[in-house]
């Protein structure tokens, strides 16, 4: 796909204007330039190179129109930040970051900071361009400060709509937009009582405010069982805390969820941190609707729900890094195929409840080691005018990681 440098410019809502001179020189001096149709009329007619404004869907056209200018002096124009939810990343990825030569520009993010006075290291920035709003599900706590990259005009009263729903309603929104532009502007209201349009170029900055009553949830796992919609098949609170110790989530890992039941492993393996993956494996239609519904009410949209019976619905998955069997392990070549799919350095954890599962772990157990542990929750009930340990099942833990060869 050639060698030749590729230099990304990034551009402000003022256009040209606000460009300092290293960024200009580098358009005047360039060939071919990419970028979308408003960016490229933001230049001035004495840019002369041969303007091409982007294919949609653009990233599946990148390296054919890397290969048609190879050799020419390419600048490509991206908004803002070219690195900040850009095109930068994406061309690093394709051409290699040692061809690019970026030349940056203050962020949406940057911009919206400046204005509002926020420190830009406490606020979470998310995005909802092709992707579900209910991830700012996962982002809210009490005072805590979201900058929020718009899909469009829609997106602040849909993010609003959302808020409300969540009891977040009395949460401080403020919408800003066409920053940098000379007609910038910045509305500022309540998620309950957002009213009016919005330009399509805006970012929504929220400050959020749980309404008298909102259920507030931890950072650690171990979730209140009502937080789940359920059937009865979720594991509950005490022994999902010590199952995800066992599973320990690391940055990056994906997870299968195996008889997933309500989802609740998947779904606080995928809290733990913003970059972890999961897929739940369910084979009951219904339950999988109720994982989805979960996923999204707890801020994790991104989970993946695999409708059908293990283990012929893992044939087909990306491979995990981490396994958890919680459902199937009596089931001829579930464990089997767990293990499989595993590589060098691979976790499984599966949880027992019945005579027989427990009997297949002390078998997994005896044949490749690992640890076994055994927990019983008691809970106190009401004894007459007393309270009493009501026992739980006791629940058997297998956790087993692969030898990472060298
Ligand atoms: C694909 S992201 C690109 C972000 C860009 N790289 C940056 O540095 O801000 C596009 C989103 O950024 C936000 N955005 C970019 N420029 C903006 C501006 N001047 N004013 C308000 N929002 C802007 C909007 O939410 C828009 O939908």
């Amino acid at each position: 796909m050639g060698d030749a440098p590729l230099t990304v410019v990034g551009l402000g809502a003022d256009g040209w204007a606000g460009l300092p001179e290293p960024s200009r020189a580098a358009l005047h001096d360039a060939e071919v330039l990419l970028g979308g149709p408003r960016q490229l009329d933001l230049l001035p007619d004495d840019v002369t190179g041969e303007r091409r404004a982007w294919p949609s869907p653009l990233v599946p056209a990148l390296p054919g129109l890397l290969e048609e200018y190879d050799g020419r002096r390419v600048a490509v124009l991206a908004s803002g930040d070219p690195m900040f939810f850009g095109i930068g990343a994406t061309l690093a990825r394709i051409a290699g970051p040692e061809r690019l030569r970026v030349l940056t520009h203050p962020s949406s993010a940057a911009l919206a900071c400046a204005r509002l006075g926020w420190g830009s290291e406490h606020v979470t920035v998310l995005s909802v361009v092709g992707r579900p709003l209910d991830a700012l599900r996962r982002a809210l706590a009490p005072g805590a400060r979201l900058l929020v990259l718009s899909a469009g005009a829609g997106s602040p009263s849909q993010i609003a709509a959302l808020l409300d729903d969540a009891g977040w309603g009395p949460s401080r929104m403020t919408v800003l937009e066409r920053l940098g532009a000379a007609d910038e502007r910045v509305v500022t209201g309540t998620a309950a009582g957002w009213r009016g349009e919005s330009d399509a170029l805006n970012v929504v900055a929220v400050e959020a405010v749980p309404e008298r009553g909102t259920r507030l949830l931890g950072e650690t796992p171990g979730l209140p069982d009502d937080a789940y919609v359920h059937d009865g098949q979720l594991t509950k609170r005490d022994v999902r805390a010590v199952t995800l110790a066992h599973l320990a989530p690391r940055p990056g890992e994906l997870l299968w969820d195996v008889g997933a039941g309500s989802g609740s492993i998947g779904i606080e393996w995928m809290r733990a941190d913003r970059t972890c993956r999961a897929v739940a494996v369910e084979s009951r239609p219904e339950r999988a609707e109720r994982i989805a519904a979960n996923a999204a009410a707890l801020g994790v949209p991104g989970l993946k729900v695999v409708v059908g019976p293990a283990p012929d619905a893992l044939a087909d998955l990306e491979r995990p890094d981490v396994v958890f069997v919680g459902g199937g392990l009596t089931r001829a070549g579930v464990l089997d195929a767990c293990l499989d799919a595993l590589g060098p350095g691979g976790r499984i954890v599966a949880n027992a409840v019945t005579v027989q599962s427990e009997a297949a772990l002390a078998a997994a157990h005896a044949a490749h080691g690992g640890e076994l542990v055994r927990v019983q929750v008691s809970r106190a009930e009401p004894v007459g005018g007393f309270h009493g340990w009501r026992p739980a099942m006791p629940v058997t833990i297998w956790t087993y990681e692969k030898e990472n060869l060298p």
